[in-house]
């Protein structure tokens, strides 16, 4: 398997998501074991998009467990309503959050991130299994593009794993 998930800057976002799936559903087909799709995941999108911080919190019982992840450490459990994660999983709705010092009750793993967005990974009974959590260092990084992708990826990645 190669794959090359560097890209040039000069495509706009929406390219260059178009260029990443294009190379991640192969990375991903057939794939059952959810650890490694997921850490294949990250690493994807780290080596395409450079995100500062970008991770998996899993359900499991009560609560968002941390799971496969690129970045700095970050905490372990995240129950259910509570930050930016806990109310994706709660409201079973992706949220871009522009200024992470403007969501109420936003838990800072890294003092440094200042924007975020959380898609869940929603099966087809709307059951969440998890989150896919991106952090940037800048403020408003992410916008309707990234919401729109990310759910797209978070699509592939539940008929991937969760059929
Ligand atoms: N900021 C998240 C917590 C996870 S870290 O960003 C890695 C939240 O408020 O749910």
């Amino acid at each position: 398997m190669e794959t090359n998930f560097r890209q040039t800057h000069a495509m706009d976002k929406a390219e260059r998501y178009e260029a990443f799936l294009e190379q991640f559903i192969p990375l991903i087909e057939g794939e059952t074991h959810t650890i490694s799709v997921l850490a294949n995941t990250c690493a994807a999108l780290k080596e395409a998009f450079g995100f500062f911080w970008i991770g998996f919190y899993l359900v499991e019982d009560d609560k968002l467990i941390l799971g496969p992840f690129q970045g700095s450490v970050a905490c372990y459990s995240i129950r259910k309503g509570r930050g930016v994660c806990g109310t994706a999983w709660a409201e079973g709705r992706s949220i871009v959050v522009p200024d992470v010092d403007r969501f109420p009750g936003h838990i800072a793993c890294s003092s440094l991130s200042r924007s975020e967005i959380v898609i869940p990974l929603l099966t087809t009974q709307d059951e969440v299994r998890g989150v896919l959590d991106i952090d940037s260092d800048q403020l408003d990084m992410f916008d309707d593009i990234d919401r729109k992708y990310l759910e797209k990826v978070a699509h592939l990645l539940v008929e991937t794993l969760y059929k």
